[in-house]
């Protein structure tokens, strides 16, 4: 047997390859960004051919440094940034428009006509979903009905979509060379298209976006011990590995933190902040602005399902002060600026670029910054912000203790603002709960890969991924509870200023 696994970790900034080994661990990395596409106020978009490109190039990189060939590689598992829409030509292999990234807001008339007239309802019962732009099946719809020639290239079934996973998928697998088409449960569960009872496309749904079914990928499990397929001789690993996982991201770290009982959860902390409870084979509807997804489906057991809180702009918002306010040089230095305070000088920063997500599902929010005086400086925005991240954490965590009726009692961290000491220490205090990371914060391409191994036998079982999982560092909370109090409802007023600000 090889002594790795493989995974790629296609995300919303940029692209990783890893390679672990038996005890999980980081054997070999590459990463590369790629372009984020800003055509309009609202619009965010990538280029699939250059996210193909990436992949390849990291792959490649990845293997060579190491010396590796592709029959070091037991498997491989691919995650993904979820939602990102891609529709391409079976044919000709050329995406008919840029990917619609998750962020993307174009389609907040779709989202709302939605909930006008009951349709809203039934996409909540049957995918677990409100009606939001997030989601893939708005997405596609706009580009059936704004790209040329795209709806009649659906109907001669000639016009296919993915989420990335699905379009790196079918590349690795031979692409217009008899590429396969194919997604799993979780992604196919953030479409607003699939029935999350019976993990299918369901007729209803693709009828309220106008979506002929011949378009949609064949839904398999997320860990699949009959194969997807095989990465070809001429691709990036120069030879053939089976594919035999693929996860959406915020699905993979959750069993990259080996989140495999009822009621255990972690956050990770990326471009957005995703938590996600593990719920069991039970499905529970949230009451209070949280998704219902499928957490994962390894072969042919039950699938598992999650209540997820998802936030769309966290670790975005760092990236914000410095690509459009220059105030940092790097996502490092946002620490250094904040720790220059003692507190955010009763600054609060809300920053609903794309809307607000859970757990209030307010497309009409815009992002704000509240309480200035003359008295503020970059450094208290830059406290704020990474209050801001914490706070949208807690907005989370007070509804999964809603609907679960359990409170945490220690929060499993990861990703890459977790490199952030500060913002670990904020989130403990704004939370009053311990924070706790484990060794390794790659969870997201470590979950794609113990999927991929366990289908191939690599790994024999969850309990022997659990005895991987160790904690390299925990924060405790320290503010006082009127503190926590005060601030939590000066966030809550912060919040109120953002919504209805546009139509
Ligand atoms: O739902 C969007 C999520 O999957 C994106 O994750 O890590 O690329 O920000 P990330």
């Amino acid at each position: 047997m090889a002594d790795f696994v493989g995974a790629v970790d296609q995300g919303t900034t940029s692209t990783r390859f890893m390679i672990f080994d038996h005890g999980g661990n980081e054997v070999g990395r590459h990463q590369l960004e790629h372009e984020q596409i800003l055509p309009r106020a609202g619009w965010v978009e990538h280029n699939p051919l250059e996210i193909w490109e990436r992949t390849s190039s990291v792959i490649r990189t990845a293997m060579n440094a190491r010396g590796l060939e592709a029959s070091d590689l037991a498997a491989l598992g691919i995650t993904n940034q979820r939602e990102t829409t891609v529709v391409w030509n079976r044919r000709t292999g050329r995406p008919y428009y840029n990917a619609i990234v998750w962020q993307d807001t174009r389609t907040d008339r779709i989202a709302s006509a939605l909930d006008r007239d009951g349709r809203g309802e039934v996409i909540r019962r049957k995918a677990g979903l409100p009606p939001a732009t997030y989601f893939s099946g708005g997405k596609i719809q706009w580009i059936l009905e704004n790209v040329d020639g795209v709806r009649e290239a659906a109907e001669r079934g000639e016009a296919v979509f993915g989420n990335t996973d699905t379009w790196l998928m079918w590349n690795l697998t031979g692409g217009v060379d008899g590429g396969v088409h194919v997604t799993d449960v979780t992604n196919a569960s953030r479409t607003m298209l699939m029935d999350l009872e019976t993990l299918d496309w369901d007729d209803e749904l693709l009828s309220f976006f106008g979506i002929p079914r011949a378009l949609l990928p064949e839904i398999r499990p997320s860990s699949d011990p009959g194969r997807y397929g095989t990465t070809l001789p001429h691709g990036p690993l120069g030879g053939e590995v089976p594919l035999t996982a693929i996860l959406g991201d915020q699905q993979a770290a959750t069993v990259g933190q080996v989140c495999f009982s009822v009621g255990e959860a972690k956050n990770t902390y990326g471009t957005g902040n995703f938590m996600l409870l593990n719920t069991g084979t039970t499905l529970v509807r949230s009451e209070s602005g949280l998704l219902t997804t499928v957490c994962y489906q390894f072969g042919d057991q039950k699938p598992v399902y999650a209540l997820e809180g998802s936030i769309a702009v966290t670790g975005s918002a760092v990236q914000w002060l410095r690509d459009q306010l220059g105030i940092i040089s790097g996502a490092a230095q946002s620490e250094a600026l904040a720790a220059q305070v003692p507190d955010s000088g009763g600054v609060y920063f809300v920053p609903a670029f794309s809307g607000l997500f859970a757990p209030y599902w307010r497309s009409d929010a815009r992002g704000a910054i509240v309480g200035l005086s003359r008295f503020n400086t970059n450094a208290h925005l830059a406290r704020a912000t990474l209050e801001a991240i914490c706070y949208q954490s807690r907005d989370v965590a007070e509804a999964m203790a809603k609907d679960s009726g359990v409170s945490l009692d220690v929060l499993k961290v990861d990703g890459g603002v977790t490199a952030n000491r500060l913002c670990m220490q904020l989130q403990a205090d704004i939370l009053g709960v311990p924070v706790s990371r484990p060794v390794c914060a790659e969870t997201t391409a470590l979950g794609a890969a113990y999927a991929a191994g366990l289908a191939v036998g690599f790994w024999s079982s969850t309990d022997e991924l659990r005895r991987n999982w160790n904690e390299a560092e925990r924060w405790q909370p320290t503010w006082s509870q009127e503190q926590r109090d005060e601030g939590y409802a000066n966030w809550k007023k912060a919040v109120e200023r953002t919504l209805g600000w546009v139509d």
